[in-house]
C-alpha cells in the first residue's frame, strides 16, 4: 500500500492478481507454498471486496473467476486446429528397436538423433487455447476434450476449475523467442489416486456405485455439467506440447525441439511432469523405462506408459503421419495390470458404519509384480451385474494405489463356469444379528452398534491420520485391545482377516502372534470402545503381545494428545454416517460446539450449507442412540474440548443488512438466509440506502440494478461465505 498507484483501484486489483497467481502457481504447480491458507485466503478478500467494488474491472482471467460458470446444459461441439491423433505402441524391446531403425532410416544418416522420453499419463488429453496481447500476457479463452480426434467438446467452463490450468499467462515468459499472442498447449488431465480415493468414499457413502479407475473419474469429471463439483474433484493438467494458436500455423510446433517446448511451458506456469529424459539410443530409453516401471506405485497418479519422442521439431516434420497417429512417437507401454484367476470363495466384512463389503477370495495371481489374492466386490448390486459364481474364472485388474476389482467373468472353453451361486449373508458375518437395506440404497448393513467388527473398525477410524493421528492404533493393536484375555493377560484373538483397503493393517495381519494364548479366556478386553483408550495404562499394554516399554509410553502419549484434537476431527472421528471431513468441518464452524450440535433440530442442520435432509436425519439419528451419548459424555469428562476455534458468532455480520437475489450456485435462499441471520446479520426483502451488501446470483434482476446505481457492495456466493468466515474486526477494517 505504499507506492501512489495503489489509490488507482486497477492498480491496486492487478497487483493482487499477480500475487494471488504467484501464490496459486506454487502452490497448486509446485506443491510449495510460501504462504498459509489463511493468508492467502484474506488476499482472495481483499480482491474479491474490490471487484465487488468496481465490477466493472473483472475480467475473465481473474483469480475470482475460476467457479461461478453456471450448470451446463450440454457442452458445444468444437473443431481442433489439427487433429488430436493417437500413438502406435511398443510393447517390448523388439517394437522399440523396430521403431529406432524406422526412424534413423527416414533421416539423413549424418544427422543425430535425440529422444524425449516422457511417462504416458493415464487420463484424458486436453487442448487448451490462449490468446491476448502481444508482448504481455494471454489468457485462457477454451479447453476442449479430445472427442474423436478432430471436434471435441468445449469444456471451459470446468477446465477453469482445474487450479494447475493458468487462466493468465504473461507471455514475456515464455521462452526466448518471441511468441505469437495466441498459441495452444496440449497436455493430459489427471485424477491423483489420493483424490480419487475421497471421491469414491463420498460416493459410497452416498450409497452410490464406486468409479472404476482414475481415468473414468476423470473423464466423467470433466464432462460434468456443473463447474461447481468439478472444482471439488482435485484434478490436475500436465502439459506436453506447445503449439501455434490461430493463423496458417495453428496447430504446429512453436518452438525448435520439444525440450524447449517443455521447459517453456513449465516456465510459462504450467505443471510439466518432471518425470523426463533424453535418450540418444534404445538402451538409454529402455533405462528410463525400467526407472519409470520402479516409480510407478510411488508417483500418486496412474500412468500407462513412456511415450518417446524425437526432439528435434524438423526431424518430426520430415517424419510426418501415418493414418493416425505421428511416426516420430510412439508409446511403449507397460503391461496391462490385470490377470486371469479363479474365484475361490467370498467372504464378507462389515465396516464401520455396519456396511457389509463382499470379499472375493482368488486363487493367488502375480498382476504387475504384486501378488493379488483378494479383490472387492462392493455389494449385491455389483455381483448381480458380474453374473459371478463361485469357482468361475475372472479377470482381475489393479491400479497403482487402487483395491483389486473384478472386471468380468472369463467365459470360454478354458474356463469353465462355476456353479455355485454367491449368497449375501441376512445375518452380520461377525455378530449374527439380522442385516437391514434401506430403501432406495445398494448396501445392507449390520445395525446392531456394539458389533465387534464395528467397533474395531471405529477405533481404527479414530486413530486414523486424518482424524486422532495416533501412531501406533493399528489392526493387530486394536485386535488386541478388543480381544479377551486369559489368565495371564494374553488376548485371545479369534483370527480375522485384515481389511483390503490397507496395506499397514495387511501386514500387521500376516504377522503370527508369537505366544498362543493360554486356557480360556478368564479377564476382560481391555477396551470396549474409543473411550475406553483413555483408561489404559502402561502395564495394560506391555502385558501384549509385542509391545515394549517403549513403544507402550509413544501410544499413550498419542492417545493423551489427541484429547486436544480440534471440533471437526472429533466430529469426523465419531463416524456419523454420511458426515465426511467437509461436512464435520462445516458443522463445526456453524454450530462452533458438540452441544449446539447436539441440541439442533433437522431443519436447524438443514440450515448449514451442504447439509440435505438425509445427512440431517443421520446426524440426529446418530445422536438419538445412547451409546454414542454415553461416549460424548465420556470425552467431555476426559478432557475433550469439544467447541471450535473460530467459528461464526452472532456477531460476525452484526448490524449489517443483507438483500438476497437470483439463484445462488449451492446455497438455496433459506440457506443463505439462515447463515447470515446465525452471523447476525439481518436479511431485508428490498434494496435502499441501508443495505450494506447484495448478495446476487444467476438471474438476478432489478435488485441487482438498484443497489449498483445506490453503490450498495456486491457479494457473489463465495464471497458471502468468506465474510462470514472472517472474524468482525477483520471485516471492518477492510472498510
Ligand atoms: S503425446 C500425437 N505425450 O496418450 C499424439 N501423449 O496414446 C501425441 N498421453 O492421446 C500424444 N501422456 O492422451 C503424449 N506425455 C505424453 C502423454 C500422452 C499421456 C496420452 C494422450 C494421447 C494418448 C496416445
Amino acid at each position: 500500500m505504499a507506492s501512489p498507484e495503489y489509490h488507482i483501484p486497477e492498480a491496486r486489483i492487478e497487483a493482487l492478481r499477480e500475487d494471488l497467481r504467484h501464490h496459486e502457481h506454487l502452490y497448486y504447480v509446485l506443491d510449495s507454498p510460501e504462504i498459509t491458507d489463511a493468508q492467502y485466503d484474506q488476499k482472495m478478500l481483499a480482491l474479491k471486496t474490490l471487484e465487488t467494488e468496481h465490477p466493472h474491472l473483472i475480467t475473465p482471467d481473474s483469480p475470482t473467476q475460476r467457479v461461478g460458470g453456471k450448470p451446463r446444459e450440454g457442452f458445444l461441439k468444437t473443431p481442433h486446429s489439427r487433429p488430436m491423433l493417437s500413438l502406435d505402441n511398443a510393447y517390448d524391446e523388439a517394437d522399440l528397436r523396430a521403431w529406432d531403425t524406422r526412424v534413423r532410416e527416414a533421416l539423413p544418416s549424418s544427422e543425430q538423433v535425440r529422444f524425449v522420453c516422457e511417462v504416458k499419463l493415464d487420463g484424458l488429453s486436453l487442448a487448451l487455447h490462449y490468446a491476448g496481447e502481444p508482448g504481455t500476457h494471454a489468457s485462457l479463452l477454451r479447453g476442449i476434450t479430445r472427442g474423436d480426434g478432430t471436434i471435441g467438446e468445449d469444456v471451459t467452463s470446468n477446465v477453469r476449475t482445474i487450479r494447475s490450468v493458468p487462466l493468465s499467462v504473461a507471455v514475456s515468459k515464455l521462452a526466448k523467442a518471441a511468441l505469437p499472442n495466441t498459441f495452444e498447449v496440449r497436455g493430459e488431465v489427471v485424477l491423483p489416486h489420493l483424490a480419487f480415493q475421497r471421491l469414491n468414499e463420498e460416493r459410497e457413502a452416498a450409497g452410490m456405485a464406486p468409479a472404476a479407475n482414475p481415468r473414468n473419474a476423470a473423464a466423467g469429471t470433466i464432462r460434468t455439467l456443473e463447474p461447481n463439483i468439478v472444482a471439488q474433484r482435485r484434478l490436475e493438467f500436465y502439459a506436453y506440447f506447445l503449439l501455434h494458436g490461430m493463423g496458417p500455423n495453428a496447430g504446429e510446433m512453436l518452438l525448435a525441439t520439444q525440450t524447449e517446448a517443455l521447459e517453456a511451458l513449465r516456465q510459462a506456469g504450467f505443471r510439466v511432469n518432471p518425470n523426463i529424459a533424453i535418450a540418444d539410443d534404445v538402451d538409454a530409453i529402455l533405462g528410463f523405462i525400467a526407472k519409470v516401471d520402479a516409480l510407478r506405485d510411488h508417483l500418486g497418479y496412474e500412468i500407462d506408459g513412456v511415450v518417446i519422442k524425437l526432439d528435434s521439431v524438423a526431424q518430426q516434420r520430415r517424419l510426418g503421419f501415418t493414418g493416425k497417429a505421428p511416426r516420430w512417437a510412439i508409446a511403449y507401454k507397460f503391461a496391462a495390470r490385470a490377470g486371469v484367476t479363479q474365484l475361490l470363495a467370498v467372504s464378507f466384512q462389515t465396516g464401520r458404519t455396519g456396511k457389509i463389503t463382499p470379499v472375493a477370495n482368488l486363487n493367488p495371481v502375480l498382476i504387475g509384480g504384486t501378488t493379488v489374492a483378494r479383490a472387492t466386490l462392493h455389494n449385491a448390486d455389483e455381483i448381480a451385474r458380474l453374473g459371478v459364481r463361485i469357482g468361475d474364472f475372472v479377470q482381475v485388474e489393479r491400479g497403482g494405489d487402487v483395491i483389486p476389482k473384478i472386471i468380468q467373468v472369463i467365459e470360454d472353453a478354458t474356463h469353465p463356469r462355476g456353479a455355485t451361486e454367491i449368497a449375501f449373508p441376512t445375518l452380520c458375518p461377525r455378530c449374527n444379528q439380522p442385516l437391514l437395506k434401506a430403501e432406495g440404497e445398494v448396501d445392507w448393513r449390520c445395525l446392531n452398534t456394539e458389533c465387534p467388527a464395528r467397533i474395531s473398525e471405529e477405533l481404527l477410524h479414530w486413530g486414523a491420520r486424518n482424524v486422532m493421528n495416533i501412531e501406533g492404533l493399528g489392526d493387530a493393536m486394536v485386535a488386541q485391545l478388543l480381544a479377551p484375555r486369559d489368565a495371564d493377560g494374553v488376548a485371545m484373538i479369534a483370527p480375522t482377516e485384515a481389511p483390503l483397503d490397507d496395506e499397514e493393517q495387511a501386514i500387521a495381519a500376516t504377522l503370527e502372534p508369537t505366544a498362543k494364548p493360554t486356557g480360556k479366556p478368564t479377564q476382560p478386553p481391555l477396551i470396549r470402545g474409543i473411550a475406553d483408550l483413555y483408561t489404559l495404562s502402561k502395564s495394560d499394554l506391555v502385558a501384549l503381545e509385542r509391545v515394549a516399554d517403549k513403544s507402550a509410553q509413544a501410544l499413550l502419549d498419542q492417545i493423551d494428545r489427541s484429547r486436544s484434537t480440534p471440533l471437526a476431527r472429533v466430529l469426523f472421528g465419531l463416524g456419523m454416517r454420511f458426515v465426511g471431513e467437509r461436512t464435520a468441518t462445516l458443522l463445526a464452524q456453524h454450530f462452533g460446539s458438540l452441544d449446539a450440535i447436539m441440541a439442533a433440530t433437522p431443519a436447524e442442520l438443514e440450515a448449514v450449507n451442504e447439509i440435505g435432509p438425509r445427512v440431517a436425519e443421520s446426524i440426529s439419528e446418530f445422536f438419538s442412540i445412547e451409546r454414542n451419548r454415553n461416549l460424548i459424555a465420556r470425552l467431555k469428562d476426559l478432557g475433550f474440548t469439544l467447541a471450535a476455534e473460530k467459528r461464526i458468532t452472532t456477531d460476525t455480520l452484526a448490524g449489517l443488512t443483507f438483500v438476497l437475489t437470483g439463484t445462488l450456485p449451492t446455497l438455496t435462499r433459506e440457506a443463505a438466509k439462515a447463515l447470515i441471520e446465525a452471523a447476525g446479520g439481518r436479511v431485508s426483502g428490498s434494496v435502499s440506502k441501508k443495505t450494506d451488501y447484495l448478495v446476487a446470483g444467476e438471474e438476478a434482476g432489478s435488485k441487482l440494478d438498484k443497489a449498483t446505481s445506490l453503490g450498495v457492495k456486491i457479494l457473489d456466493e463465495p464471497a458471502l461465505l468468506l465474510l462470514l468466515e472472517a472474524e468482525g474486526p477483520t471485516l471492518k477494517s477492510q472498510e
